[in-house]
Parts: structure tokens; sequence; C-alpha cells
């Protein structure tokens, strides 16, 4: 299958844990039937549904159209498939490309001299049939090919996407350590949160939980604010379709006035996270403190926290563990009738929050692997005197 047609295989990625979470996010976006693979789901389409899963999906990672699959026992067999694709019917040759390959295959077994082989099959393609040699430019290719080698199965895509999709397109990532904005998305949505009752992240860094909590809840496509995605270099591009999808989103965006605050101790990192808002939220409806998160009263009686506390360092000569244990500590005391999603890699240090989690659920932010876990705090929830955090 060269051409586009009307349905395609559509192959999206994810992080690890969100799959499902994805899947629900297709669901809602009219897709009929999807499978969950691992740290992935695939589903079928056309152009338009491709369009869409870029803009709508705040799990996506990226998204790939399929475009073929052969059999591949050896690199020439590999050279003579991506050679027989009419890679000028999809792009052209004086687009810049780069290869990007997964391979778990005996024959084939390293990854950088298979994404040789295919760029060299597509450049040796365009050069001779028009003459014209496509460049290279691993950076910010116009176009980005990817290849799945399992076995003697080669699957060959285009990455729709480009960059990650975690380029929102309006943040400076610029925090000490940002939680991944996907992986902020999934958290919220895990949430259940409701998108109307409070919603407050206390250490909020550059703002990432808040800012996509408002865009969740005012119905902001989140990649609304970008402009890169590598299917407008594609050759059946439509920027007519392209124009009336977003015209479509933005008319659905819904002002709200669902509260939403966050909150740091760096006020260098809230310079960042206002910087950031003011992109999406012009109307400065996310509201920004700074303190000290053990010094200050909750901003109302009832919520939700969701929060990304510090991990892999000492902070004012607290070891890592006394802060979590300071931060259960809080909870119990000042947060009754809230409930609080924390996610952290210092898995023993979580620990010492010391309120039984409801539920733990494993995710990955970039290489390091956090748990989320659930807290319902209550008056029963109290099990040490509030002097041991002061
Ligand atoms: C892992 S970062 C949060 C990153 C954030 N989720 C983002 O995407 O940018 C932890 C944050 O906790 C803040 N922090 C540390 N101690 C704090 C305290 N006592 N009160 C409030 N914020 C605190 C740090 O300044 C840092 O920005």
């Amino acid at each position: 299958m060269n051409k586009m047609t009307k349905s395609n295989k559509i192959l999206i990625k994810t992080l690890f844990g969100l799959e499902e979470t994805l899947k629900d996010e297709l669901l809602n976006i009219g897709v009929k039937s999807v499978k969950v693979l691992n740290r992935a789901v695939e589903t079928e389409g056309d152009i338009e549904l491709i369009y869409k899963c870029n803009l709508y999906l705040r799990t996506a990672l990226a998204v790939y159209l399929k475009i073929d699959t052969g059999i591949t026992k050896n690199q020439n067999d590999l050279y003579d498939f991506i050679r027989a694709i009419k890679w000028q019917e999809l792009f052209s040759g004086h687009k810049s490309i780069a290869v990007e390959a997964f391979t778990n295959s005996k024959t084939l077994k390293h990854s950088r001299f298979t994404e040789q082989k295919v760029k060299d099959g597509i450049v040796d393609y365009f050069r001779d049939t028009t003459g014209v040699r496509p460049q290279v430019n691993l950076e910010r290719p116009d176009i980005k090919i990817y290849v799945h080698i399992n076995n003697n199965t080669c699957s060959l895509y285009l990455n729709s996407s480009g960059t990650p999709l975690y380029y929102r397109g309006y943040n400076k990532r610029t925090g000490k350590a940002p939680v991944n904005d996907i992986l902020a998305a999934g958290i919220i949505l895990i949430s259940g949160w409701d998108k109307k009752s409070f919603l407050y992240d206390p250490m909020c860094g550059c703002g990432t939980i808040p800012a996509e909590a408002y865009m969740l809840a005012n119905n902001i496509p989140p990649t609304i604010n970008r402009n890169y995605f590598s299917f407008k270099n594609w050759q059946n591009y439509d920027n007519k379709l392209w124009e009336n999808i977003i015209e479509e989103a933005k008319r659905k965006i819904n002002k709200t006035n669902t509260k939403i605050y966050g909150n740091d101790i760096d006020n260098k990192v809230l310079q960042d996270a206002q910087i950031n808002f003011n992109r999406i939220d012009p109307e400065n409806k996310i509201k920004l403190t700074n303190s000290d998160f053990f010094d200050i009263e909750p901003p109302d009686t009832q919520g939700t926290i969701i929060s990304n506390p510090p991990y892999g360092m000492r902070f004012n000569d607290l070891d890592i563990k006394e802060f979590y244990k300071k931060l259960g500590d809080k909870l119990k005391f000042d947060y009754r009738n809230y409930v609080a999603w924390i996610i952290s890699s210092e898995l023993d240090a979580l620990k010492m929050i010391g309120l039984r989690p409801e539920k733990k659920i494993v995710l990955f932010n970039g290489p390091l692997e956090c748990k989320l876990n659930k807290y319902s705090i209550y008056e029963g929830s109290k099990k040490t005197n509030r002097k041991d955090y002061k």
C-alpha cells in the first residue's frame, strides 16, 4: 500500500502505563476500534483522523501512518523492499529525511545499520527516478520514517508528528525537573478529575500539571499552539482540511471558571510557569502562589491535588525521606476532604507519606520508573501529631 486510502493502519505511541488512557481518548474522538499494544495503540483511519490524533490526543507521543509490511530476512531483502516503495507518492525528494529503526531480529540486529540501509534505499529510489537526492537531517527532518523489524517482518511507517507531541508549542521547558507533558495529561485523565472542581499542584515547577489541567477543563487541544507537524511535508497534505479541523477545535473550546492553582517555593520556575500560562490562558485564570507548601493553608476546603514533588536531591538539609514524611503529615492535617495523586520516582521516600494509597500505578517519567499513588484524605487519615511536621 503506497497511496493513502480511506482506511490506513495508524500506530500511536505513548508512555508505559498510558495505553488504556490513550485508547479512551481515541474512542472519545470517534474511533470505533483500538488495539492496545505495549507503549502504543493501533487503529485504522484516514488522513483526517491522523490530523485529529495529532491535535487532540493528550497522551500520544507520536502518530504513525503504516506504509507497508514486507518480509526481510537479510539486509538485501530490506534494501529491495525499501527500494520498491513508490516514495515519490508520499513526499518530494526535496524534503529532508531521517530514519528511525527498532529491530528485534537475528539477521538485522543493529538499528543504526538498519537505519542506514533504509536511508540508502530511499535516497537511491529518488536519485534513480527523479535525479534528486534527499538530504538527511537528523535534528529536524521534514520527513521521519520509522522501521520496525520483528524477526523477518518489516513494518514501515511515516511519523506524521515529527518531533514528539509533548512539544505542545506553548511551553518553555525550564523547570528544575519538569514532568513530561504527556505524563501530566495522563495522570490527570487517570485521576478521573471532573474538570469542574478545584485542582491544585502545590509544587508545580514550571506549571506542567496546572497547564494540562486547564487545557483539559476548557477543551483546548494540547497542540493547538504548535505549528510543526511532519504531515505538513507530505505529498498529500491538505491544508484546507487541517485548517477546518483547527477551526472546529477552536469553536469547541469552552471557557470555564474551574479553579486551578499552582504553587512553588522557587520564584524563578514560577516566572517560567507564568510565561507558559500566558500563551494558553491569556485571561490569567490559573492562579500561582510563591510559598513554602509547609507554611500555607489549603486554598480551598476540598479539591484534588495532583503533584510531582522533588526527587533526587536534598532540600534545605532535609533528607528526601524526611521531606516525603513531612508532605504526608501536611496532607493528613490540613488537606482533609482532598484527594491527592502524588507521582514520584522516589519509591522508598514515597512510602514515608504514611497514608494508605488507595491506588498505586506504575508509570515512567522518561527513563525514571515512578509510582502514582492516590490518597483520599479524611478525618481518620490522621495518625501523627501536628508537631511532627512543624
Ligand atoms: C519535580 S519538581 C516539579 C516539576 C513540575 N511538575 C513541572 O512540570 O515543572 C518539584 C518542585 O517542587 C518545588 N518545591 C520543593 N520544595 C517545596 C516546598 N517546600 N514548597 C513548595 N514547592 C517546593 C521545587 O521548587 C520544584 O519546582
